[in-house]
């Protein structure tokens, strides 16, 4: 790497540098956006086994400003105005691979190939019995959590930047080969990260195979609208759109039923602090730790529609987000200590972070009467989950 090197403006300037640009990510010739949207390309630091990964900072004509790495396609830092135009960084990261490596991979990332938790690593597709690496065992239950132990957080994904009109991003792109952490097929995966001018963070997932497989990519960046290291998130307020959800064994594993959300601390149908029920004694809320939960989606319709809407009071940001996906996970950061150091110096702690994961159900694959995760050789893959950030 490069003494002084600052990054490499690879669009804003060159109004239209389309998807598959070639550009030099080690060249010194930084120059500033200026308001006009822009990726900027630079070295981020290598994994312990010597990668190189970069970082594309992403400045949308909205204000909206995000840092993204290749490793594991993990959002670093995500800055939005509060209502006084402020910016923060309002997600939880850490300042080099390393962070990431020792601390918590999940952080920020992509997940795949299974979003989620798969009961004792093993499920049967066409007659075939599948095993998974074990990682988690909530409850003394085992399970495969999160595509295993090197899931697609873990991977170096191949990276360019993207532009088209007022919008920026990048195209994350990988192949899982057949039987990696155990699952059949060999899966090509593209994700694209977009920024619009409206301040949303749009993001395309798509994925082939050539044999049928488990699929279910999710984002898992955790949110705190006070800024990273702010105290916990129980005074954020959170609407979900879903009159039912999926409850849990103690493993955390659906049961395959779904219970209707009304009249329980689970009902977000409209805007609740999250700290309001979360000590009611109910023993959903006791498995979980709190609240670690999928909930099923009112729009099943495949189409873009409101999963769930976050506000928080004292900074007036809130976030809106809209999935094809029929499940979100809402996960209130109930493993997170304050043993983990945040980005600025400061610790974080239990509940110092969100995640709101767009998905199918945890454990389908086991579970017939879940709708299907099974990606078949000759069909695509294809879902769309946006983050809407703005301030009131
Ligand atoms: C979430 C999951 C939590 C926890 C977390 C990673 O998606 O719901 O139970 O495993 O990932 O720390």
């Amino acid at each position: 790497m490069k003494a002084g090197f600052r990054g490499v403006l690879v669009a804003g300037v060159a109004a239209a540098c389309a998807a598959g640009c070639s550009f030099n990510k080690g060249a010194d010739t930084a120059m500033s956006g200026a308001g006009e949207p822009s990726v900027v390309v630079k070295p981020f630091g290598k994994t312990k086994g010597g990668q190189l990964v970069h970082q594309y900072t992403l400045t949308g004509a909205g204000g909206v400003v995000m840092d993204v790495i290749d490793y594991g396609g993990k959002v670093v830092r995500l800055f939005t105005p509060d209502r006084a135009g402020k910016l923060e960084d309002i997600t939880l990261g850490f300042n080099d691979v390393a962070g990431y490596e020792t601390h918590d991979k999940y952080f920020g990332s992509l997940i795949g190939r299974y979003g989620n938790r798969i009961a004792n690593g093993r499920f049967t597709l066409d007659g075939t019995t599948y095993t998974l690496p074990i990682n988690n065992t909530p409850g003394d239950l085992p399970c495969s959590l999160h595509g295993g132990n090197t899931g697609f957080d873990a991977v170096v994904w191949h990276s360019e930047p993207l532009s088209e009109g007022k919008s920026v991003g990048v195209k994350l792109t990988m192949t899982s080969p057949d039987g990696d952490q155990g699952y059949p097929g060999k899966l090509d995966v593209t994700v694209c990260y977009w920024l619009t001018p409206d301040n949303v963070w749009r993001i395309e997932y798509e994925a082939v195979t050539d044999k049928a497989t488990p699929v279910n990519l999710t984002q898992h960046l955790y949110f705190n609208f006070k800024g990273e290291a702010e105290g916990t998130i129980l005074d954020h307020e959170l609407t979900l759109f879903a009159d039912s959800m999926t409850p849990v064994t103690k493993g955390l594993i659906p049961t395959g039923k779904t219970a209707p959300v009304k009249g329980t601390p689970f009902d977000f149908t409209t805007p609740w602090i999250i700290g309001a029920r979360i000590n009611t004694d109910n023993e959903q809320l006791r498995f979980g730790g709190g609240y670690d939960h999928n909930w099923v989606l009112n729009s099943q319709s495949g189409k873009l529609a409101p999963a769930a809407a976050l506000y928080e009071k004292t900074t007036g940001r809130f976030m809106e987000v809209w999935t094809t996906e029929p499940a979100i996970q809402f996960y209130c950061g109930n493993f997170l200590t304050d043993k983990v150091p945040g980005k600025r110096g400061k610790n974080l702690c239990h509940r110092g972070g969100l995640a709101l994961e767009t998905q199918h159900s945890p454990d389908s694959p086991n579970l017939p009467a879940f709708p299907s995760t099974i990606l078949r050789p000759g069909a695509v893959y294809k879902t769309v989950t946006e983050y809407r950030f703005g301030a009131k």
